[in-house]
């Protein structure tokens, strides 16, 4: 009996540390980003944008699972600056998180070294600035997390792999469009769609073969639909989670959310239109971009194919069918294991009511009536260093209630490993993008009107997928489930980013009474510190 205790010790030591030694092991991947203005025309007049490295969109951050990526940003733009890693868990690490909660903005001319690792992660991920109204301007890109080459993935090896980042586009700059904001008025409609900064983007690609397209909504507002002239779209990947592999005409992705399909050049050799056209808008915006076949001297003709406008119902129908493939790999092997979301006990319901309320005369958005101002401190290190005054654990509540929408700092809390249902309520005909960083959660129901308990009836606890961005449509709701199994301050926002700029976010604090690094490290000794936390020792 002792021995065999002693047995399974030594074991577990072992296995200890030849998980830390692996972890050692993996790979660095060193870069040095420089952001700076630079003049582009997407839509046929110079414009003002912000460069990584002399491009737009930015450098493609291509990394494999597990590797520890250390990334210095120089920041030669005239205001503050972050780069937040979109669906990047940052695990017990919400230190390199990179928005205002958990990070001090990297002044003009000076510089911030990310350290964070694509732990256990798989997938089409970006990144953007989330500080101010730069995202307006550019600064982003795609961050494409590959499988590590023991790992095999739910398809063949494409022949290729394209990045394609569409987004709605302001010929006006940054600064105007958020003065509009500051003065509490509504942004102007887009003046246009973008695919990879360009009105006319080209990939081309050989008959015969499959390609990857990785397809992410790079927009500040504006729901897209995807399709490509002539073929059908078989959708692998949505986040990180590899799906059931349904064939579609069309796919709609919501601003802040990343999909990944294969397309077999299974046409006569010619060229196809790719389109991107806008969701939900009265006048329809439409970007396209070309799929030439090696093989084509065909031009690409006929119309542009059409695809849903304001077709709620369809949406809705069609997120349905993103299933998780529960057979297929993920980052690690087994990826659920014996552990089954669908089988969890939830611990709470949170409901979170987006609104458009006035505070003190100008437009603001909210949660629960809270509409989130930035602290001049970052909630992470006000937490770290125990400053007081900064937040406060009771600004916001769990379900909307009654009475005036107010300015908070809105920290709600959480413990580590509570398993909770968050049941995203709207109650506007507008659609809405819900992003949690740390996280990628279960979205498990779509419905219209208002979620009452009977809604849970319609719940998919079988083979719903994970991510890190759900959408909700018009007078409807969404409920994700979430395992908080991630210590740290993280940031659940509107992804709609004018309404994230005027307060639709909050942070939520997963914690724990033990300090320990296997719950979270340490600050990291180049935090830049600010506010009230300047001149403090990390
Ligand atoms: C800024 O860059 C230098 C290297 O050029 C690096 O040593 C330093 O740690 C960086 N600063 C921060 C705060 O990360
Ligand atoms: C799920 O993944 C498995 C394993 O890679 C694959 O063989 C199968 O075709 C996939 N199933 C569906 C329905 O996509």
């Amino acid at each position: 009996m002792r021995v065999a205790m002693l047995l399974r010790l030594i074991l577990g030591v072992l296995a200890c540390l030849s998980v830390s030694l692996v972890n050692a092991e993996d790979p660095y991947k060193y870069y040095t980003w420089t952001v700076t203005y630079g003049t582009i025309a997407p839509l046929g007049v110079p414009q003002q944008a912000i460069l990584i490295n002399g491009q737009f969109p930015g450098p493609i951050l291509d990394v494999v699972t597990n590797d520890n990526i250390i990334l210095n940003l120089i920041n030669k733009l005239d205001q503050p600056f972050l780069l937040t890693w979109n669906g990047i868990k940052q695990r017990k690490n919400s230190w390199q998180d990179g928005v205002l909660g958990t990070n001090c903005p990297i002044p003009p001319n000076s510089n911030y070294t990310y350290k964070f690792q694509a732990k256990d992660q798989i997938g089409t991920y970006t990144y953007f600035p989330s500080t101010q109204l730069h995202k307006a301007a550019g600064g982003y890109g795609g961050l494409n997390v590959y499988e590590r080459p023991q790992i095999p993935i739910p398809f063949p090896n494409p022949a290729g792999d394209f990045t394609l980042l569409v987004g709605d586009w302001y010929k006006t700059n940054h600064k105007t469009l958020q003065h509009y904001l500051d003065l509490g008025r509504p942004l102007p409609f887009p003046d246009g769609l973008l695919i990879n900064g360009q009105a006319h983007a080209s990939f081309s690609g050989d008959q015969g073969k499959t390609y990857m397209f990785r397809i992410s909504n790079m927009g500040l507002s504006t729901s897209i639909n995807f399709r490509i002239q002539g073929h059908t779209i078989m959708l692998v990947e949505v986040e990180g989670s590899h799906t059931i592999q349904n064939i579609y005409d069309s796919l709609d992705v919501h601003v802040g959310q990343s999909v990944a399909v294969l397309v077999t050049l299974n046409q006569a050799p010619k060229d196809y239109y790719i389109v991107a056209s806008t969701r939900f808008t009265r006048t329809v915006l439409t970007a396209t971009a070309v799929l030439h076949y090696t093989n084509s001297q065909t031009p690409v003709s006929g119309p542009v194919p059409p695809g849903p406008t304001y077709q709620i119902h369809w949406s809705m129908q069609q997120a349905r069918t993103f299933r998780w493939n529960l057979t297929a790999s993920a980052a690690r092997p087994n990826p659920q294991g014996s552990y089954h979301y669908g089988k969890i006990t939830t611990s709470r319901t949170i409901f979170l009511a987006n609104s458009a309320p006035l505070v003190n005369g100008k437009q603001r958005y909210a949660i629960n009536r809270v509409s989130y101002i930035n602290s001049d401190t970052p909630l992470k290190l006000a937490d770290y260093f125990n400053i007081p005054g900064v937040f406060s654990l009771n600004s916001i509540q769990t379900a909307p209630g009654g009475g005036p929408a107010y300015l908070a700092t809105a920290v709600m809390p959480a413990f580590l490993h509570e398993f909770i249902e968050v049941v995203f309520q709207n109650n506007e005909n507008t659609i809405q993008s819900w992003h949690l960083d740390g996280y990628d959660f279960w979205v498990v129901g779509y419905g219209r009107g208002q979620w009452t308990p009977a809604s849970r009836k319609h719940y998919n606890l079988v083979d719903a997928l994970t991510r890190h961005t759900a959408q909700v449509y018009p007078y409807s709701w969404t409920t994700i489930l979430i395992s908080l199994d991630n210590q740290g301050m993280w940031n659940l926002r509107s992804a709609i980013w004018a309404r994230q700029y005027l307060g639709q976010e909050f942070y939520l604090r997963v914690w724990s009474p033990d300090k320990t690094p296997a719950n979270e490290y340490d600050i990291p000794p180049n935090a830049l510190l600010c506010g009230r936390a300047r001149g403090l020792h990390a």
